[in-house]
């Protein structure tokens, strides 16, 4: 989700036990350039790409895991959102796009599945409050100068 130049897809689809991805975001230049990036990577037949918010362009589609390294950061006042801004604006507090993504991702994870996603202490999003829909692992850690940057491991709770 949110595949930005595709690095994440990419890496997925490098991975022999990885069949298929599919590589979702909202700036279609964006999108273009992963697209590009997958050709000398050789993983070109192994990526779809799709143009959508979120999981629009996803329909009723399940999956093993969902890697998201969201924006977050907030909205600034005076700029307009734009597909260029999309990259690090999370909303009007910043963590808009995450809890939206936390609401559906739900529907799109078959059981046992995973979502592998980043989160700063930034966006006032707790790890109780994700705890309320899944079962929360954090798999590292990150002090940086003003946030902490976490990799969470969560499976919906049953
Ligand atoms: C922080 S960047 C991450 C890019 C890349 N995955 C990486 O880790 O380098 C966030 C990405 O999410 C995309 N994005 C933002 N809001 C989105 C939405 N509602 N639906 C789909 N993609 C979105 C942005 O266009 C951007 O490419």
């Amino acid at each position: 989700m949110g595949t930005g130049s595709g690095i994440q897809a990419i890496t997925a689809a490098l991975k022999p036990e990885v069949e298929r991805v599919v590589a979702v975001d909202i700036n279609p230049e964006a999108l273009k350039e992963a697209e590009e990036r997958a050709v000398p990577a050789g993983v070109s037949e192994k990526i779809e790409f799709r143009l959508g918010d979120l999981f629009q362009a996803v329909g009723e589609e399940r999956f093993d895991y969902i890697l998201f390294n969201p924006p977050y950061l907030p909205s600034h006042p005076k700029e307009p959102r734009d597909e260029a801004t999309r990259a690090w604006d999370g909303g009007p507090t910043g963590g808009e796009v995450i809890r939206r993504f936390l609401r559906e991702a739900k529907e799109h994870l078959k059981p046992g599945g995973r979502i592998l996603l980043v989160l700063s202490t930034r966006t006032g999003i707790t790890l109780e409050e994700i705890a309320e829909d899944y079962e929360v692992e954090v798999l590292e850690g990150e002090s940086l100068f003003f946030e902490k940057l976490l990799c969470l491991s969560l499976r919906r709770r049953q």
